[in-house]
């Protein structure tokens, strides 16, 4: 069956479908009839509204949701900067080949404190570019503490490890091998069930992440319509005479903000959030759903076949601020071709990860072999890149036979960016050596992977 086996077994339910309206309540008809705000909404609930596009963007990209819960957001105190936050990180734009066999990890930190910048273009105030970051958790979240975004959406994709993210929508466990989506201004908790926890983060200033358009492919194959997750309305609270309730409680608010963090606090959850309706929520994948295509004679299609999601640019027709784009495990028939990828120089810019899709956490992350599984890639915008010397001899002299390609336990993605994206301080000091002679990302994790 082309889903992950995971480790850690499936603890929500959950919606299916990516953009269609859902709905969803917690409390047995908590979702008004009809009317969107009613006077009194059922269970006393009060109305709030997150919108996540202009009122009157086009029907295929209006995101928008309703939501009934016990005390409106705007009932908190007042955002003072965390003092920890980084103001501003130092960046640079570099016309080399960038790699890393690995990136530092500072011990005992949760899903906020240990989000590192890797790369950024663009600015959050304006609305426009993206952020690459490296998150290493070692432990959950402070208690009662949520945290929202209103620089962009953050699309999470683990390395190794489990993320429970429990937002105002209700809860994704977020394993190996899956990714989530978190749009911009909803609150979230994230813990750690199963262990520390390793992976990237691509924070989306501009738009919204959203399936590639198919073309001449048709319906379906990539990443399904179906096949993405979308919670379901938890509430934490009770019922008393009718009225829908929640103790006071302090929690702590913090907001990412024009790429600082701020915190405030408030006296009641945030998970009060009764029932829902709209466009506009997270959702996760199964990377092991991926319906992947290929060529069945000759040659190669644009690497564009792996997209699962996309932001597209309004600069450009076709032209993405960013595509998201796996590669997992699949044949290779091809009949007279150099199957591995060409040599490429590349308007947009390339950062390529790991993820170990192996769901034995042991096997592959504990154990000191020669596989670097943390290692990555970055080519700028006209950055040349291409294997190695060795793996090119061996791909122009290889009999040529059906060969199933991507190695065991990991598997490899690609973020794709139309912006030249500048490098910041930290990641440039983590980095290894770089320059013509860079090695494919498949000689960085073992000289037998191929791609
Ligand atoms: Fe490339």
């Amino acid at each position: 069956m082309p889903v992950t086996k995971f480790s850690v077994p499936e603890k929500y339910a959950y919606l299916e479908g990516i953009g269609s309206y859902h709905q969803s309540e917690a409390l047995t008809g908590a979702n008004p009839v009809g009317a969107n705000s009613p006077q009194v909404p059922p269970y006393a609930l009060s109305t709030e509204r997150i919108s996540g596009s202009s009122f009157t963007a086009p029907r295929a990209g209006n995101l928008q949701t309703w939501l009934y819960r016990v005390h409106p957001s705007l009932a908190h105190g007042e955002f003072s900067p965390v003092s920890t936050s980084e103001t501003a990180p130092e960046l640079q734009l570099s016309p080399n080949a960038l790699r890393w066999n690995d990136f530092p990890i500072e011990a005992g930190q949760d899903w906020v404190s240990s989000q590192k910048m890797i790369a950024k273009a663009g600015d959050p105030s304006t609305k426009t570019g993206l952020a690459y970051h490296v998150y290493s958790a070692s432990k959950n979240m402070d208690p009662q503490t949520i945290l929202y975004s209103t620089d962009g959406d953050l699309l999470i994709i683990p390395q190794a490890g489990t993320l429970d993210i429990q937002t105002e929508l209700g809860s994704l466990l977020v394993r190996q091998n899956e990714i989530a989506v978190i749009p911009r201004g909803i609150r979230y908790r994230v813990t750690l069930p199963n262990g520390p926890a390793r992976g990237y983060t691509c924070e989306l200033y501009q738009g919204h992440f959203q399936l590639p358009e198919l073309g001449p492919i048709g319906s379906c194959s990539l990443a399904n319509v179906r096949d993405f997750q979308v919670p379901t309305a938890r509430f934490e609270g009770s019922v008393e005479n009718g009225v829908a309730t929640c103790q006071t409680s302090n929690w702590t608010v913090i907001t990412k903000f024009a790429g600082r963090l701020y915190s405030c606090t408030q006296d009641h959850t945030p998970f009060d959030v009764a029932a829902w309706h709209g466009t506009y929520y997270p959702f996760k994948y199964d990377l092991g759903r991926f319906s992947v295509i290929g060529s069945i004679l000759y040659d190669h299609p644009d690497p564009s076949i792996f997209t699962v999601l996309t932001a597209p640019s309004h600069r450009e027709p076709g032209t993405a601020v960013v595509d998201f784009a796996i590669f997992p495990p699949r044949w290779q028939v091809m009949e007279d071709t150099y199957r591995p990828p060409y040599f490429h120089r590349n308007i947009m810019s390339e950062f390529a990860g790991v993820i170990i899709n192996n769901q034995d956490q042991n096997s592959m992350w504990n154990k000191g072999t020669e596989f670097k599984p943390f290692g990555a890639l970055f080519n700028n915008s006209m950055v040349p890149h291409g294997m190695d010397k060795k793996t090119h001899e061996e791909a122009r002299t290889a009999e040529l036979k059906p060969e199933k390609v991507g190695m065991e336990g990991f598997m490899v993605f690609l973020l794709e960016s139309e912006a030249m994206m500048a490098v910041s301080a930290w990641a440039m000091q983590a980095k290894g050596t770089a320059g013509t002679n860079a090695k494919s990302i498949g000689a960085i994790l073992t000289d037998k992977a191929k791609l």
